[in-house]
């Protein structure tokens, strides 16, 4: 296996009045939130997925399923967390996570550190290997038109010295 390995992950769910609106472990304060069978935190589901796409280890259903029980109204950071171990046992770290979450509103930028810091700590990097990005979706497609929000993540392994 190589030295370095990338990961990509994506995520969308819709957004429902009443739902907490859960990103990066941050909850964000908000009439409406994200809907689903967890806490619905799109950004650290696009990490998990970006995580295992790392090591060819397929997707987040294939190792939660969303018909277990088990994992319904999961905290998403036992995701990230299970991923991340399984980077671990196949000889790899963690470098560096990028991010973008696509969301019309609310403003997330006064998140940005709270939701960096608490995906730093989850992912046991210092708080300069993780970046977060927000971007509206310009008010057109389903993002746009406040019907559901978006997460992208990239991440980089290394193998262990
Ligand atoms: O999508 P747009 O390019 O207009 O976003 C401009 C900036 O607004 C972003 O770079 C980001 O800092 C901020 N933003 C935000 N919360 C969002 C969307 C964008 O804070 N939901
Ligand atoms: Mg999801």
């Amino acid at each position: 296996m190589s030295a370095f390995r990338i990961g990509q992950g994506w995520d969308n769910h819709r957004l429902k009045e009443g739902r907490p609106l859960i990103l990066g472990g941050v909850t964000v304060p908000c009439e409406f939130g994200l809907d689903g069978h967890s806490d619905a935190d799109i950004l650290l589901h696009a990490i998990t997925d970006a995580l295992l796409g790392s090591v060819a280890l397929g997707d987040i259903g294939m190792h939660f399923p969303d018909t277990d029980p088990q994992w319904k109204g999961a905290a998403s950071e036992r995701f990230v967390q299970h991923a991340l171990s399984l980077v671990e046992r196949a000889g790899y770290r963690l470098v560096n996570v990028d991010s973008t979450v696509i969301l019309e509103r609310p403003k997330l930028k006064d998140y940005r550190a709270s939701i960096r810091e608490n995906v730093a700590r989850i992912l046991r990097l210092p708080g300069e290997d993780v970046n977060v990005k927000f971007k509206t979706s310009e008010r057109v497609g389903p993002v746009g038109e406040g019907l559901s929000a978006e997460a992208q993540a990239v991440v980089l392994i290394t193998r262990h010295a």
